[in-house]
Formats: C-alpha cells, structure tokens, sequence
C-alpha cells in the first residue's frame, strides 16, 4: 500500500498551545497549514498553571526576555477575546494580579531587592507590609513578612487556552480531510493526530515530515514546535537542532468546594527554602499549586517528595489550604533553552523554522508567538522584537571572535 501524501504550504510539528497559535495564526494569513500531533492541545500547557507573570517572574540578567514577555502579557486581552469569539468558550482569563510575599527576613530582603531592581525597570510593583499583605489575602499566614503587590501579573486557564484554537469554527471552504477538522473558521488547518517520525529534508532543505503512521507530508516551510521533545527531533542534522531540554514541573490541582467562601482572590507567590511556590486560585474553584523544576531528562513520575515539598510550602503560606480536597496531582516537561528565553525563527536548516524553548513562559508567550511566526511565515523576516530570540544566538557562527 502506498503511504498517503498531502502537500502544503506549512506543517507544524507539534500541537500543544506554541504550536497551535503558530497554525491557526498562518491560517488566518492565508497559508495552507497542518499541525502534526498525536494529541494535540496537550503538552506542557496541560500541566502549567497559567499564570502571567512577567513581573514576579523576573529574573536578574533577563531584561530582554522582559521586554518580550511584557509584550505578550499586553497582547492578552485581545487575544483571549479573539479566541473567545472564535470559539465561544471562555478562557478563563482573570486580569486578578499577583501578590508575592516573604515568610522570614532573609525572604523579605530578597524581595526587597527585586522590588528595587523591578521599579529601576519602571516596572509597577508595590510595596506592602506583611498586614497590608494579610488585608488583601486574610488566607495567608499571620507570620508574612511583607510582600510585593503587582496589578499588571494575571492568569488565564491553559487547558482552556490551548484546547481552544481546536474549537474554533470553521466556515464553508476550509480545506477537508477526514482526519482533520479544522482549527480556524476562515482558513481552517489540518490536523493529522499522529507522531512525527522524522524531518524530511531534501538537498540540506527540510521539505515536510514523514509520520508514525506512514503519512507523508510535504511542506514549503516546516516549524518546529515540539516542546521539549524539539531538541531531539529525528531527521534534523545536528548542528541545525535547538539546544532545548526537558525540566520537570510538578504540579498540583486542589478544589475550593462551592459556598466554601472567599479563599484567595488573585495568585499568591513566595520563595520558600529557595523553592517557588506558587497559588493560583481559579473563578472556577480550581486551586493550582506549583511548581517543582527539576533537571531529571524525560522523567514525569509524581513523587511523594514532590507532593510533599508543594504542601509543605503552600500550607506555610496559606495553613487554610490542607482542607481542601486535592483532586489532581501531575507532572509535565518545560522546554528548557539555555538562557532560558525561547528560539523564535529559521533553524540553521533552511526550511525549517523554530518556535520552542518557552521554558517558564509559554503560556504567556502564546500571543506573541503566534504573531510572530506568522510573520516570519509569510513575509520571511521576524518582528524587530524578536529579533533578540533568533535560534542562531546558540550557533557558532554567531559567537563574537
Ligand atoms: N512559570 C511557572 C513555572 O514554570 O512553573
């Protein structure tokens, strides 16, 4: 029997939330896309917590990825509203803010620091004292020690956002294919539910992908937009796969019953033992608790250890949480890049472009991304923006003498 052979001008290896914008948004140019993924609106944003926190978030010597991510996070409210009207679900989106706070004086002169670094950056972030802290979240320990209010960090449900580009409409014309329905009204985008079994290249060119299940699929342009399995995709020559790798996030989901009464109204954070804690409470009832980061390879086992470090924390932050039913316990792969911002543009193999490496950020680079790449798509050079993110940063070529 023959494989089965499908041509178009795109193919998106990997159908979690990066590479789903990426498609519906190259849809939406006009470009006949496909996605390839055995389970597409899976992947990391399955496990992720949502939040959109470009401000407590930020790290020293990152300023750039800052500019980036603030730009997504700007991008938010129209993007979910976009999505939202395209597919009439909600999203969950909740312009909510983040307070994040300190446990003991050695955490509160940390925070310290960063509230100077944050406002040096023109960044707003307020100061609170531990009871400005608790008037704002009477949940948290009497024993906070002060913390930082951020208004601009909010959070948005991932496995709504990344099952949404699957549900939006579709409208007469859109290409059919019996494995396929489409994610886009206007342009729609094939979906082939299946694994991607190599990169196809042709003369140092990568022309598409061959499948798992035998399907051929020809392409002008190939993104990769595998996660954390990106750095190993098969087919790709060595010196042109981005340097990604999986870190481990564990990650926990408890419920808040109905008529339980105020719990937290925005994400609480702080750094406990050096770890990050964090709680983000859903208008849903769905309290999210994370998140370890763990360097163990492909390794997604739930561990007593990691159950037990995320209680442990979340309970000195806020002691009401051990009564409430813990209803999910999971595990999921951030795609690691090695200062941690993502690769956005041409591979070193022509052909084939990269959308990867979002590590702690992929939910809130999802606007952003899809802008982006769709850019890169169809007129051939990346936004002045992203320009910093290019995948040739790692090559070395780029290395200064
Ligand atoms: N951005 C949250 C996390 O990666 O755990």
């Amino acid at each position: 029997m023959h494989p089965s052979r499908h041509r178009y001008d795109v193919l998106v290896v990997g159908g979690g939330i990066i590479g789903l914008v990426t498609a519906w948004r190259a849809a939406q140019r006009g470009l006949s896309t496909a996605v390839a993924d055995p389970a597409p609106g899976g992947g990391a944003a399955h496990v992720a917590a949502g939040m959109l926190a470009a401000v407590t978030e930020l790290q020293y010597g990152e300023q750039t990825l800052l500019e980036l991510n603030l730009a997504s996070a700007r991008r938010y409210p129209s993007f979910v509203a976009e999505l939202e009207d395209a597919t009439g679900l909600g999203l969950g989106y909740r312009p909510c803010g983040t307070l994040a706070v300190a446990l003991d004086s050695d955490d509160r002169a940390d925070l310290r620091e960063l509230h100077a670094f944050q406002t040096s950056l023109g960044l707003r972030s307020e100061w609170l004292s531990g009871r400005e802290c608790r008037r704002l979240e009477p949940m948290l320990a009497p024993g906070v020690r002060g913390g930082l209010r951020v208004d601009g960090d909010h959070q948005v449900d991932p496995r709504r956002l990344a099952a949404a580009p699957l549900r939006a409409r579709r409208v007469a014309g859109s290409p059919d294919h019996r494995s396929a329905p489409g994610i886009d009204g206007r342009a729609g985008v094939v979906l082939h539910r299946s694994s991607v079994a190599r990169i196809e290249t042709v003369r140092d060119h990568a022309t598409g992908a061959v499948l798992d299940d035998g399907t051929v699929i020809a392409a002008e342009q190939t993104v990769l937009a595998a996660g954390s399995r990106s750095g190993g995709m098969p087919g790709v020559p060595e010196h042109a796969l981005p340097p990604v790798r999986p870190v481990k996030g564990q990650i926990l989901r408890l419920r808040v019953p109905p008529g339980h009464g105020p719990f937290l109204s925005r994400t609480v954070r702080a750094v406990v033992r050096g770890g990050h804690v964090y709680l983000v409470p859903r208008e849903n009832g769905e309290l999210v608790v994370g998140a370890t980061s763990e360097e163990l390879g492909w390794d997604t086992t739930v561990t007593a250890g990691g159950v037990y470090e995320l209680l442990r924390d979340a309970h000195e932050l806020v002691p009401g949480l051990t009564e409430l039913p813990l209803v999910e316990t999971s595990a999921g792969l951030r795609p690691g890049s090695p200062d941690n911002a993502p690769l956005l543009g041409r591979s070193a193999l022509p052909g084939l472009l990269l959308a990867t490496g979002h590590h702690r950020n992929g939910v809130l680079l999802t606007p952003v991304t899809g802008d982006v790449m769709a850019e890169l798509l169809t007129t051939g050079s990346v936004p002045e923006s992203a320009r910093p993110f290019s995948p040739a940063r790692f090559t070395l070529q780029e290395q200064p003498a």
